[in-house]
């Protein structure tokens, strides 16, 4: 691998803008963040997309619009409403950020996104790619964006071989990806380079289709296939994690507290981290934990949060008395909980573990309805 990036000429610029511009506008998605160019909806749309693929988030948004369809609406939800519509995507804190920042645009914009960068940057969750893409995108402000796509893109254009993980190559990176901006149409430049990057110039590439086959760089050297160099992921955690069905006068428990590990912001069902890991558990929780009573289940479901390969079991433990269970609960500070009725789970623990474990459990009652011996 080159440790130096390469030196870039200028002079194609004008063309390859020109034709990628052209294949945008005849190849582009209809997506609904793109029929008009409202800034409030793009800026959601670019919060969801940040870890997300369009078509999963595409249903989600068009219900979170539905019922928030402007700052206001947003700022005046409560944090739990939003956090159900934002349902499916994960990494809640965006969702937070999303209402704290709309009510900063109602309380200090008049209800708009900003127009200029240092504005939006104060917009919680807003860094420097969601303010470029939502000022470009929706006034035409001349910033680029830089994702993961545009690295890919630009770094198979122009040959840049240097380590992708490296802070100077994304310096490098950056600086190109500002002067290969077209200044005339910077949101249609932005969005075609994002796009050209989900839909052609994917990780195996697809070249014959690619406006610029006969003029990329990589694909003349061969080396398509091998920019930008894959990055390995060292450093996954796999983890247990026990959810318990805790139940009391036919309602389970479901609680949120800021200090544990997942979740700070939603309500879940109690769980705990089992086997060899790096978090702390709740005093609090082992006693359920250990009850005579608790039964465990066996078989399991995976799911992944951020770097962490995730095992999923449950339990179920059934205690006849609620007032105990609330006095062990309540002197926890910083915990909140409630209880809820198990139909409305997936609503109340507003996660996809939720189902995963809805399919489980229903997979061991389908089990235990089963008459017993050789039929
Ligand atoms: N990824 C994030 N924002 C995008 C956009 N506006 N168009 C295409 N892909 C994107």
């Amino acid at each position: 691998m080159n440790q130096q990036p390469t030196r870039i000429e200028s002079e194609s610029f004008p063309e390859l803008r020109i034709f990628l511009l052209d294949w945008f506008r005849k190849n582009k998605r209809e997506l609904p963040f793109r029929i008009n160019k409202n800034a409030y909806r793009i800026w959601v749309s670019e919060i969801m997309l940040q870890q997300t693929r369009v078509a999963a988030m595409l249903p989600i948004y068009e219900n979170f619009l539905e019922r928030f369809p402007d700052p206001n609406s947003l700022k005046e939800a409560s944090e739990e409403e939003v956090m159900k519509y934002w349902k499916g995507l994960g990494y809640y804190s965006r969702a937070r950020n999303l209402k704290k920042g709309a009510a900063l645009l109602v309380d200090r914009h008049s209800g708009k996104f900003p127009k200029t960068y240092e504005e939006a940057l104060e917009i919680p969750g807003v860094g420097s790619y969601t303010a470029s893409a939502v000022l470009s995108i929706a006034y035409n402000k001349t910033y680029a964006v830089l994702d993961g796509n545009v690295k890919r893109v630009l770094s198979r254009l122009f040959l840049v071989e240097s380590d992708p993980t490296s802070s100077a190559t994304d310096r490098f990176l950056g600086t190109l990806a500002r002067e290969f901006l077209n200044p005339d149409s910077p949101g249609d430049h932005n969005e075609a380079m994002m796009e050209l990057g989900a839909l052609v110039c994917v990780p195996i590439p697809n070249c014959p289709v690619c406006p610029w086959n006969d003029r990329c760089k990589a694909r003349a050297a061969g080396k398509e296939k091998e920019i930008p160099a894959s990055k390995v992921v060292d450093n996954w955690i796999e983890l247990d994690l026990n959810f318990l069905f805790l139940r009391s006068e036919e309602k389970l428990l479901a609680v949120k507290y800021p200090g544990r590990r997942f979740f700070k912001t939603i309500y879940s069902l109690p769980f705990r981290v089992e086997g060899k890991h790096p978090y702390g558990n709740e005093p609090w929780l082992e006693d359920f934990f250990s009850d005579p009573g608790l039964s465990q289940n066996r078989s399991n479901a995976r799911h992944s949060i951020t770097n962490h390969k995730i095992r999923l079991r449950y339990c179920e433990l059934d205690l006849k008395n609620r007032k105990d269970v609330e006095r062990k609960i309540g002197s926890v500070p910083g915990l909140e909980w409630k209880w809820f009725d198990e139909s409305e789970l997936k609503e109340e623990f507003p996660s996809s573990i939720s189902g995963k474990l809805l399919k489980l459990k229903n997979k061991r009652d389908k089990q235990q309805e089963l008459p017993v011996g050789n039929v």
